[in-house]
C-alpha cells in the first residue's frame, strides 16, 4: 500500500463487535483479566491502550520504522530520547533548532550532567570540530525553524556515524509524507503531533519512531516510567487527523508555494524562504530529499514595522503559535517559538525582528494572499523599499 492508503488502512481494519469503520474510543484506564494466569494483552493505560497502539502503529508504518512510542507532547518525546544518555555524555545541536529543543538542552540537561556543543548543519566540519571523547548524540531537524534552512539529512547522519553518534531527527516540519529520515540514515524520528499529524490545531502530542528495537523497546520504557502519556481520546483524534495527512499536505505545499512566489518580489518583502522557490538556497536538496515542500514559509521585510503590522492585521491568518494545522496561522519568532533565545542568539541564527513564520493553510490559496496583501498595504508608510 501506498502513503495515502497505509494512513487510513494500516491497523484499522473495522472493529470485532459491530464493525465500526471508525476505530472506537477506549476511553478506559484499565483492562479486566479473565483469571489470575490470563494477563489481558493491554491492562492499563499508562502502559499501553488500544487507540495508542493503532496510532503507534500507523506512525511507524508512515515514517518507515518499526518501533513507535507516542507521548503527551512532542517535548516528552524529545525528552524520552534524552533519556538514553547518561551522566557526563555530551550532546551536538544544531544550532537552528526549535527554542523547546534549545531550552531543554541548554537549561535541563546540564542539571542531569549531559553537555552539548552546538553544530552547523550546513556546514559539516563542524560537527567533527564539536564532536568530544564524550559526545554520544547529534540532534537536528530540516527544514528549520523559523528560517525555513534545508540542509543534507543522508550527509549530516553520514558525518555523525562517523564519529559514532545516535542520530536523533525532528520531522515536525515536513511530517512522514514529505521526508522519511530514518530511511536516510537517522536511527530515531520525533515529531511533534500537534502539527501536521494530527492536523487540526486541537490535541497535543508527540512520538519518536525507530527500527532499533533496543532503542523502541527503552523508549516505551522511559514513557511508561515517567507516565508522559496521552490519553485515549487524544490518541483517537491524532488517528482521525493523520488519516487525512496525504491530502492535507498536498494542498499545504500548493497553498505555501502561491503564497511564496506572490509575496518574493514585493516591494515591502527583502525576501521570502520557502524551499520550493528555485532560488532559495537550498532548493536543490529539498528537492533531492523532500517530495514536497511543506507548508512552512517565512517573510522577511524591510522594516520591523511593517512585520508587527502584518501579525496584527491579517483576517484569515490568525497570529498564533503552532503550525501545521489546517487554517493559516503568523508568528513572530522573537515573541513567540523563539522567546527563550536571547536577542543575541537569534540574530546568529537570522531570527530578525522583520521576520514573520506563516503556516500556511487549506484555505483558498487567493483569499490567503489577498490577506497578506490587503495588511501590508494599510501598513505604516515604509521609510525603505
Ligand atoms: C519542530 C518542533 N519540535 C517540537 C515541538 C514541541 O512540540 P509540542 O509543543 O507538541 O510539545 C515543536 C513545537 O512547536 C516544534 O515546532
Amino acid at each position: 500500500m501506498r502513503f495515502a492508503t497505509r494512513a487510513l488502512r494500516v491497523g484499522q481494519d473495522p472493529d470485532s463487535t459491530y464493525r465500526a469503520v471508525v476505530p472506537p474510543l477506549y476511553q478506559s484506564t484499565t483492562f479486566a483479566w479473565e483469571s489470575l494466569n490470563d494477563i489481558p494483552p493491554i491492562d492499563y493505560t499508562r502502559c499501553q491502550n488500544p487507540n495508542r497502539q493503532m496510532l503507534e502503529e500507523v506512525i511507524a508504518s508512515l515514517e518507515g520504522g518499526t518501533h513507535c512510542t507516542v507521548f503527551s507532547s512532542g517535548m516528552a518525546a524529545i525528552a524520552s530520547c534524552f533519556s538514553l544518555l547518561e551522566q557526563g555524555d555530551h550532546v551536538l545541536m544544531a544550532s537552528d533548532i526549535y527554542g523547546g529543543t534549545f531550552r531543554m538542552v541548554e537549561q535541563y540537561l546540564p542539571k542531569q550532567g549531559i553537555t552539548h556543543s552546538v553544530f552547523d548543519a550546513h556546514d559539516f566540519s563542524s560537527i567533527a570540530k564539536a564532536v568530544t571523547p564524550q559526545s554520544k548524540m547529534l540532534i537536528f531537524e530540516t527544514p528549520t525553524n523559523p528560517t525555513l534552512r534545508v540542509s543534507d539529512i543522508a550527509a549530516v547522519c553520514a558525518e555523525a556515524k562517523r564519529h559514532g553518534l545516535l542520530v536523533v531527527f525532528d520531522n515536525t516540519f515536513a511530517s512522514p509524507a514529505l521526508q522519511n529520515p530514518l530511511a536516510l540514515g537517522a536511527d530515531i524520528v520525533v515529531h511533534s503531533t500537534t502539527k501536521y499529524i494530527s492536523g487540526h490545531s486541537d490535541v497535543l502530542g508527540g512520538c519518536t519512531v525507530t527500527s532499533n528495537s533496543e532503542l523502541g523497546y527503552a523508549i516505551y520504557e522511559w514513557n511508561k516510567a515517567y507516565g508522559a502519556t496521552p490519553s485515549p481520546f487524544d490518541c483517537w483524534l491524532s488517528l482521525r487527523g493523520l488519516r487525512s495527512l496525504g491530502c492535507r499536505m498536498d494542498r499545504h505545499c500548493e497553498n505555501a508555494q502561491r503564497v511564496a512566489e506572490a509575496f518574493q518580489k514585493h516591494p515591502a518583502v527583502n525576501s521570502v524562504s520557502y524551499p520550493g522557490l528555485p532560488d532559495h538556497p537550498d532548493h536543490a536538496v529539498a528537492k533531492k530529499q523532500m517530495s514536497g515542500f511543506g507548508g512552512m514559509l517565512a517573510i522577511e521585510f524591510h522594516e520591523e514595522a511593517v512585520a508587527r503590522h502584518v501579525a496584527e492585521n491579517c483576517q484569515i491568518f490568525l497570529l498564533a503559535e503552532s503550525l501545521g494545522g489546517v487554517e493559516s496561522l503568523i508568528a513572530y519568532p522573537p515573541l513567540m517559538s523563539h522567546a527563550t533565545m536571547n536577542e543575541s542568539q537569534r540574530l546568529e541564527r537570522g531570527i530578525l525582528p522583520t521576520l514573520l513564520r506563516l503556516s500556511v493553510g487549506i484555505e483558498d490559496a487567493e483569499d490567503l494572499i489577498e490577506d497578506i496583501g490587503q495588511a501590508i498595504a494599510s501598513a505604516p508608510v515604509m521609510t525603505r523599499v
